[in-house]
């Protein structure tokens, strides 16, 4: 096992009717700005559970933070911050909200001039304005990690941040709001959770048998409740589930002492730049190409996935590990998920080309959980997406 240094802060709320444990987490003396997506608060009732839990503090509200929060929106949130004296943030929504809340944590005490810079010259935010979190679509694990992911329209840019500042200080995990989670999302949330874990497993061994198992035990949780979940998002015993393998899948504790691989990440953020596809999505399109283009790196830790995971116990380790990469993408199949990028655009001409060149001029020479994947392997892996 690798060496390591672990501290998560985030005080996570969880369980039935826990938004309105709100007010004794947000001080009372706070200006909160309180950020929201497009809506769906509105309608399936968090949005007056959270008004109801602040009555005795002062709330100013920020709605309209899109699904792969916007740098342009989220500059005019920065504006209110700046122009209202907020002192505390409140994002309620899903990975999107919540990373764009991290990112004004960091901009509102930055003290450069634009704070494009932050994600640009990868600046490590050491100290943020402080923020809590209520979770209502469980897939990035944002609500118990300190990274963050914005977009940038105008020169169709995802790009990443973090650092030890943007912990959520607390997040409220009521696995209730699930039900009103479209279909289309709760597989992504799935399929999201379900490749962050492979991230951080899916190397090479390192004598880390803790971590392996409790990868391994997300995977098999997410797999069992996948089906009842798509099928009942008002079933308490699976959702509820769900959401706290989605939270543990990416709060740092299985990434701890292993190798991490994330290339598959920085894949498909780019796809999501250049195609507006799901991130979840682009995640189910990379994997398996990944997987095998690099299977002879991997096929120790795939053939342990498949005996451990999948059950599949006879033939040889190739023979397994190979039959891992099919069970994964039939699993994204399942859930009603396309996993050629063929499937989201017809315009996909070029769009290896175009990354690897991107990764080069970013000096991302070698990604993945070696630093070897050159940017000439990654445009070989996206063209196999096609
Ligand atoms: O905007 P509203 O109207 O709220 O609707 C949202 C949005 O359209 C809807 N939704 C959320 N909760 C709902 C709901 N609809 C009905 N009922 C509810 N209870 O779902 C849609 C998608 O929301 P979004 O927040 O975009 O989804 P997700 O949580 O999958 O977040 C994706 C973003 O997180 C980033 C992704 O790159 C992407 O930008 N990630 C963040 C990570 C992190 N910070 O650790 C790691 C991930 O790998 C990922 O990169
Ligand atoms: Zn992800």
């Amino acid at each position: 096992m690798n060496n390591f240094e672990f501290k998560n802060p985030t005080k996570i709320i969880f369980g039935k009717d826990t938004i309105e444990k709100l007010s004794q987490e947000v001080p009372q003396d706070a200006k909160v700005l309180m950020l929201y997506g497009g809506g769906s608060i509105k309608k399936n009732g968090i949005y007056e559970q959270v008004k109801n839990a602040l009555t005795d503090v002062e709330v100013v509200e920020f709605g309209g933070i899109p699904a792969n929060p916007e740098y342009e929106i989220l500059l005019e949130a920065l504006q209110v911050i700046k122009e209202e004296n907020i002192t505390y943030l409140l994002a309620v929504g899903g990975g999107s909200v919540i990373d764009g809340t991290k990112f004004l944590s960091s901009a509102a005490l930055y003290e450069g001039d634009t704070p494009w810079d932050i994600l640009v010259n990868k600046i490590r935010t050491e100290k943020g304005m402080p923020f809590g979190t209520v979770l209502t679509l469980p897939a990035t694990g944002s609500e118990m990690n300190s990274g963050a992911v914005i977009t940038r329209e105008e020169t169709k840019e995802k790009l990443g941040m973090g650092g030890p500042g943007l912990f959520p200080q607390f997040s409220i995990l009521d696995p209730q709001v699930i039900t009103s989670i479209p279909q289309r999302q709760l597989a992504n949330g799935l399929t999201d959770a379900f490749t962050h874990v492979l991230e951080q497993y899916m190397t090479y061994p390192v004598g880390g048998l803790l971590q392996d198992r409790f990868a391994e035990s997300i995977l098999q949780t997410l797999i069992e409740v996948a089906p009842k979940v798509v099928e009942d998002p008002s079933n308490y015993e699976a959702a509820s589930n769900f959401m706290w393998s989605c939270t543990l899948a990416l709060n740092g504790l299985i990434q701890q002492g292993v190798p991490g691989d994330w290339a598959v990440h920085m894949m498909g953020h780019e796809l999501t730049a250049l195609f507006g596809i799901d991130h979840a999505r682009t995640l189910a399109v990379v994997t398996p190409s990944h997987y095998k283009y690099n299977f002879e790196a991997k096929k120790e830790k795939l053939a342990q996935y498949a005996e451990r995971v999948w059950n599949i116990t006879e033939g040889s380790q190739e023979g397994k590990a190979y039959a891992a990469i099919e069970k994964t993408e039939a699993f994204f199949h399942q859930l009603g998920i396309g996993t050629k990028l063929s499937d989201y655009t017809s315009d996909y001409k070029g769009t290896a080309e175009k990354i690897a060149k991107r990764f080069t001029d970013r000096g991302w020479d070698g990604i993945g959980e070696k630093q070897a994947l050159t940017p000439k392997d990654a445009e070989k892996i996206v063209k196999m997406t096609y």
